[in-house]
């Protein structure tokens, strides 16, 4: 589903005149298969986030290639990028990044809203959605009226709702007490398994790696070579 093949990339830091090249992505092949869920560990500053960043489409590698479904990412203009990611991504984000001046069922509709498609049929797919992840009940309440792990499941409802087949998470559960964040683990586990979503998920957090397939460790923009690769 996704192939990362001799990755390569390198951010110029410092003052302008006097920049550092930082090599922070260095030759990085590997794999995600289909119905996957895979989670990147490695300390921090040792380049997952940028990873994640390139496989999402939000920023190009300097060398390498990407490619999704089959398409090649590098290929794609900012737009069709754009328009690529709306059809095959959903993300989710240590701080859930919700809408505050929309309630929760509003932040889960906005996508469908992008894609134009009709009310009734939004209403429709969100409601069923803020079922499947136990939200019935806090519909018409505002992000500020959620607790975090409410708020996280609106943000997975928001990134589920136009059935994107890859889902990226950069640390979903940074924010939470364990045992929200076992809750919200067991809401992965059962999306992963009912809608055979693929789940890329950066981490520090054993609990997290726990449930994953496969576990990548990056060092210093390398994967360690270990029993995932
Ligand atoms: N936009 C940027 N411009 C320049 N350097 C950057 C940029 N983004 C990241 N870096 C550098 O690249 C390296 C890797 O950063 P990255 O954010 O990928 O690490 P990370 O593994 O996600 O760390 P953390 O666990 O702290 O989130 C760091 O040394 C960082 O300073
Ligand atoms: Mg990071």
């Amino acid at each position: 589903m996704i192939q990362v093949q001799q990755v390569n990339h390198t951010f110029l830091i410092g003052k302008k005149g006097k920049e550092k090249k930082v090599p922070v992505l260095k030759g990085l092949s590997f794999e995600v298969k289909q119905g996957e869920i895979v989670a990147i560990v490695g300390k921090s500053g040792s380049g997952k986030s940028t990873l994640l960043h390139t496989i999402a489409g939000f920023m190009s590698p300097e060398q390498g290639s990407i490619t999704v479904n089959g398409q090649e990412t590098a290929n794609l203009n900012e737009t069709e990028r754009a328009v690529f990611r709306l059809n095959n991504f959903g993300f989710i984000f240590q701080n859930f990044q919700l809408m505050p001046g929309l309630t929760a069922f509003e932040n889960v509709e906005l996508p469908l809203k992008l894609k134009g498609i009709s009310p009734k049929k939004r209403k429709e797919s969100v409601e069923q959605m803020m079922d499947k992840v136990g939200l019935t009940e806090v519909g018409d309440h505002y992000p500020n009226e959620l607790s975090g792990g409410q708020q996280q499941r609106v943000s997975i409802a928001r990134a589920l709702i136009t059935n994107p087949p890859i889902l990226f998470a950069d640390e979903p559960t940074g924010s939470l007490d364990s045992e929200t964040e076992q809750d919200i683990l067991l809401l992965i586990q059962n999306l992963n398994q009912t809608l055979g979503v693929t789940f890329v998920m950066i981490t520090h957090d054993e609990e997290v790696a726990s449930i994953a397939h496969r576990t990548f460790k990056m060092r210093d923009g390398e994967l360690v070579k270990g029993d995932a690769l």
